[in-house]
């Protein structure tokens, strides 16, 4: 499963990169408007920390599929192939994705709450589509089951849009989103942290270091071998 960090926050992006297999940062104009920084040099560093490796998906913020392509351009200029575009679904949206991969972009369709807005994302050419787990959740919609829909009705066409979905609160709805075959997820740092921790995760490596010392003190194996 591809992890992609739902953050604008450098250091956090500098420090998950670090430790943890990412594929890339996502951002949308709620993300990036928390940081309350100056936009170019904002998205310049984050893209010096994923590199050329990671992806960077970027939201546009015109309503205008003409203006999305102008602000593609723009921010392909500056953040190069590993740019997704972000689109959020609307009329507009759609058009602006066919028009944005005849032109050679990746484009993420975002704001997803439906299945058959996803097959039609899927259908004008997005890479991936976000549907949104936890919003779903809120508003009594299952959202575990409309992503397990969305990834069965693109096996069923063999269609080859990826499903990051998005918006999580919890570790179980992670969970069940790779339960169902979603190949990507995005999370913000602190669901990350919760996905990584366990109390007897903890309790097992103090008791490894506690044994280890009655019998070696403070010798790492290192230490043992060069002796
Ligand atoms: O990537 C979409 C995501 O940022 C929405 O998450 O937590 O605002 O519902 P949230």
């Amino acid at each position: 499963m591809l992890y992609i960090l739902d953050t604008a926050d450098t250091e956090k992006i500098r420090r998950y990169t670090y430790y943890f297999p990412i594929a890339g940062v996502t951002t949308n104009p709620t993300i990036i408007s928390k940081e309350k920084r100056d936009f170019l040099p904002l998205i310049k560093e984050i893209k010096g920390i994923v590199g050329d490796s990671r992806m960077f998906h970027i939201q546009t913020t015109s309503q205008d599929a003409d203006k999305i392509i102008e602000e593609a351009k723009a921010l392909r200029e500056i953040i190069g192939e590993k740019l997704y575009i972000k689109v959020p679904i609307s009329q507009e949206g759609l058009r602006a994705t066919w028009m944005l991969k005849e032109r050679g972009f990746n484009v993420t369709e975002t704001a997803i709450f439906t299945q058959q807005q996803a097959m039609l994302a899927a259908t004008a050419g997005a890479d991936f589509v976000a549907p949104y787990v936890n919003r779903l959740d809120n508003i009594v919609s299952d959202g575990v089951n409309v992503v397990s829909e969305i990834v069965q009705m693109f096996k069923l066409n063999d269609i080859k849009t990826k499903v990051l979905a998005a918006s999580f609160k919890t570790v179980e709805q992670v969970h069940k989103i790779a339960m169902v075959g979603c190949q990507s997820v995005t999370v913000n740092p602190d669901v990350l942290d919760q996905l990584i921790y366990h109390p007897m995760t903890m309790l097992a490596i103090d008791d490894f270091e506690a044994d280890w010392k009655t019998v070696y003190g403070n010798k790492s194996i290192l230490d043992l071998i060069k002796e």
